[in-house]
């Protein structure tokens, strides 16, 4: 049986008001401790008030992107050390909304991963192809290339996630077959296992992308699926909450 890892985040939601989903959601896990790892990625202002929310809890905050280096004259940036004295344990890279709207290239994310190695924060490292490669039939090469230039060597020596999120499956309602899913994760297995060995077969892939309650487990079930990114329906506890009962037997 697997214990899935669970990752929310929230991109650019969520105010001091909306704890109280992170309250509800501490009290859900509480009361049945989960089968799965869970954490949650909110913006950079919550980050503090919500590790103390989880407290005791078995969840753990994450960061959704840090800057590579640990401090200096970046206005706007935060570093992979100030999310981690926040109390973020986790740190989401190479998301498809920075990776298009910022243009983070696969080099940028790479030093982004040594920064959150030096800080010990977890990386979680995105990948995933646009519309247009996969109608193209490039879907597979894409990602491979994406995984390939991502990684840095030092992930040879510490632990990490990758999280394969199509462009075109987020936030729209559209999820990829499972064995489209299926044949995405085993390419990316297929570099892990042959660039890290041993460290690179435990280590774990989700999918992320239109990740609901009604989907999730039949996700969850696929092979080489070792857990999901969710964003949409992260961000209210009752549909968190049930998505963390789809890990339950898969
Ligand atoms: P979604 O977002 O679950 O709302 O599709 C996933 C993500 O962008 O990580």
């Amino acid at each position: 049986m697997k214990r899935p890892m669970l990752v929310g985040n929230w991109k650019m939601n969520g105010l001091g008001r909306d704890l109280e989903q992170i309250e509800a959601m501490a009290r859900a896990i509480k009361q049945n401790p989960p089968r799965a790892s869970v954490v949650i990625c909110p913006p950079p202002t919550l980050l503090h008030r919500m590790s103390e929310a989880l407290n005791h809890s078995a969840a753990v905050v994450g960061g959704q992107d840090c800057h590579p280096l640990p401090g200096g004259s970046f206005t706007g940036e935060v570093s992979a050390e100030m999310l981690a004295e926040a109390g973020a344990r986790v740190v989401i890279l190479g998301h498809s909304e920075r990776r298009q709207a910022r243009g983070e290239t696969n080099e940028e994310v790479a030093a982004k991963v040594l920064a959150a190695a030096r800080a010990d924060l977890f990386p979680i490292i995105c990948v995933g192809e646009a519309k247009q490669d996969r109608d193209a039939g490039l879907a597979v090469g894409m990602v491979k290339m994406q995984v390939a230039a991502s990684l840095p060597d030092i992930l040879a020596e510490t632990d990490f996630a990758i999280a394969y999120e199509p462009v075109w499956a987020i936030g729209t309602g559209s999820v990829p077959s499972g064995d489209e899913i299926v044949e995405i994760h085993r390419a990316i297995r297929s570099i892990l296992v042959a660039r890290f060995g041993a460290r690179g077969a435990a280590t774990a892939i989700l999918y992320g992308g239109s990740v609901a309650p009604a989907n999730a487990r039949e996700i969850l079930r696929l092979p080489e699926v070792d857990g999901v990114l969710v964003g949409g329906a992260s961000l209210k506890a009752e549909a968190f909450v049930q998505i963390l009962q789809a890990c339950v037997g898969v």
